[in-house]
């Protein structure tokens, strides 16, 4: 009984394959496709062993016999017959053909069928608690508005980036000398010579107080938040949030098993009245004294002091997120908290994601001496230390002034962005919107009537095109009154122009004005 003749018997154990041929047991081969055809049969033979259409034990047709029925070249038969032999799927028995293994137990078989896919049951099914509160944390957020247009809050200017310079940087460390070490694992701190220039930059230009050795590099503020708290908090301990406040940040306690206690913001920041009433036994409070995100406030010296006193009493950590205090307009970018820090309470972060780029994932922390030994094994375990040739551009980068000479080009343009927002909006939404100019930052808040929901708004927006997150989305006790989240940093001058035009006609068109 031959392969081709179409007679062959049933796939069963020990038997040849099919009684109506290959063509009718295998999905038909895509010839226009991009996929090559021996990777495409060696899938579809693949799958009907795993769903056992061809059952263990059973003789495959011949390479030849297989070319006729299926109209392939010989070499695609041999080429995925091989592949299945090598994976261990089929063997070769001499002079007797090719087989499906019979090692092969059917309960795993069914297990592992393809062809009809498993039911995959839902995320907290399979996983532990702590991976439940992970998910839960809900870290990236899936919103109609957080797609990455126009006016997402936070985005720096990507055509401001000094690519040629950069470049020119990375080319200088790929290089067989420097391959000796940094193709090598390097230390989870960080590289020495990039810690050293972070020191160097926060001492001098955000008066924190630190040595090189106390500099932990991490891939952005979100790794040190939630390196953090690995380090600091206990599942239950009570954490003092902002709010509203940095959403990231609520996620890596939340997943730690954290209780996050909400906190409101005044004129000066967090509110430590109300947070004492809330929760006194705090373990850690998560602040933004340079620039409050997102309502852009300023924490004041008398506020800063107590919360350091606070702190220093009652044993609470405070990690202090200094994302975008870079970008000040108007006089001097204010010194850090931790400057003021006696008592070695503070954990300080800050990122190059905002004055670089966030793909760089790149940031530092500034921990307390007997943090340091903590942090760097929480590093290490999380994932050994960040790319090194990355960080030996960014030392270099940083180490040679040209740093401080891109800062200073993007605060002057941004300066600029922030004005023409300011104007295009007053121009165009008088009666929707209430803006104000902001001395620093890289947003707008913008306020809606009090009546009109910020989610719907942010809905609409995102319809056509622009990514306004509304100011419920974080707070967590729903805010008094509704406000939109307008980014300008990132979007040239003339899509600003364009981009407000096209948030006015959708916010008119939902609010019927
Ligand atoms: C308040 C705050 N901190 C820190 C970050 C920076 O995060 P990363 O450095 O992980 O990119 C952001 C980014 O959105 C932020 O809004």
């Amino acid at each position: 009984m031959s392969w081709a003749s179409g007679l062959v018997t049933v796939a069963a154990r020990g038997a040849m394959v099919g009684p109506l041929g290959m063509e009718l047991l295998l999905p038909p081969l895509d010839r226009d496709g991009d996929r090559p055809l021996y990777d495409q049969l060696y899938a579809a033979l693949r799958d009907a062993i795993l769903d056992q259409r061809l059952r263990r034990g059973a003789k495959m047709p011949s390479t030849r016999d297989l070319c006729g029925q299926l109209a392939i070249s010989r070499n695609t038969a041999l080429e995925a017959y091989a592949r299945l032999a090598s994976e261990g799927y089929v063997e070769a028995r001499v002079g007797a053909g090719t087989y499906v293994t019979e090692a092969l137990p059917d309960g795993l078989l069914q297990a592992r069928s393809v062809a009809a896919p498993a039911r995959v049951p839902a995320p907290h099914r399979v996983v532990s608690a702590r991976g439940r509160l992970i998910v839960e944390s809900e870290p990236v957020p899936s919103r109609p508005w957080s797609r990455l247009l126009p006016f997402y809050p936070g985005i720096p200017s990507f055509d401001l980036l000094p690519l040629t310079l950069w470049r020119r940087l990375v080319d200088r460390h790929l290089t067989p000398a420097a391959a000796s070490h940094l193709f090598h694992y390097g230390r989870s701190e960080g590289l020495p010579e990039l810690r050293e220039a972070i020191a160097a930059y926060l001492v001098a230009g955000r008066g924190v107080r630190c040595t090189p050795e106390q500099v932990i590099v991490v891939a952005g503020s979100q790794q040190a938040v939630d390196l953090t708290a690995r380090v600091l908090l206990d599942p239950g301990d009570a954490v003092w949030m902002e709010d509203p406040g940095w959403r990231g940040a609520r996620s890596a306690f939340v997943a730690a098993g954290a209780m996050t206690v909400p906190v409101p913001i005044d004129d000066d920041g967090l509110d430590l009245d109300a947070a004492r009433r809330r929760h006194p036994g705090a373990r850690l409070a998560h602040v933004t004294p340079s620039h409050q995100f997102p309502l852009g406030r300023t924490m004041g010296l008398v506020r800063r002091l107590e919360l350091l006193d606070w702190a220093a009493s009652s044993g609470t950590w405070i990690l202090e997120d200094d994302y975008d205090s870079e970008f000040r307009y108007a006089g001097a970018p204010l010194p850090a908290l931790q400057g003021l820090d006696t008592a070695g309470r503070v954990i300080y972060t800050g990122t190059f994601s905002k004055v670089l780029f966030p793909a760089l994932r790149l940031g530092y922390l500034v921990v307390p001496e007997p943090l340091v030994e903590p942090f760097r094994a929480a590093h290490a375990l999380a994932d050994r230390h960040n790319p090194s040739i990355d960080q030996a551009v960014l030392a270099a980068f940083l180490a040679e002034g040209h740093f401080a000479r891109h800062l200073r080009r993007i605060r002057s343009a941004y300066g600029e962005r922030q004005e023409l927002m300011l104007e295009q909006i007053r121009d165009r939404l008088p009666d929707i919107l209430e803006v104000s100019p902001d001395p620093a930052g890289m947003h707008l808040v913008a306020w809606l009537p009090p009546e009109v929901d910020d989610v719907a708004m942010a809905d609409a927006s995102a319809a056509a095109g622009i990514s306004a997150p509304p100011l419920s989305y974080y707070s967590i006790e729903p805010p008094e009154r509704g406000a939109l989240m307008l980014g300008y940093t990132g979007v040239s001058r003339p899509r600003i122009r364009v981009g407000v035009q096209q948030l006015a006609t959708a916010l008119r068109l939902a609010i019927g004005r």
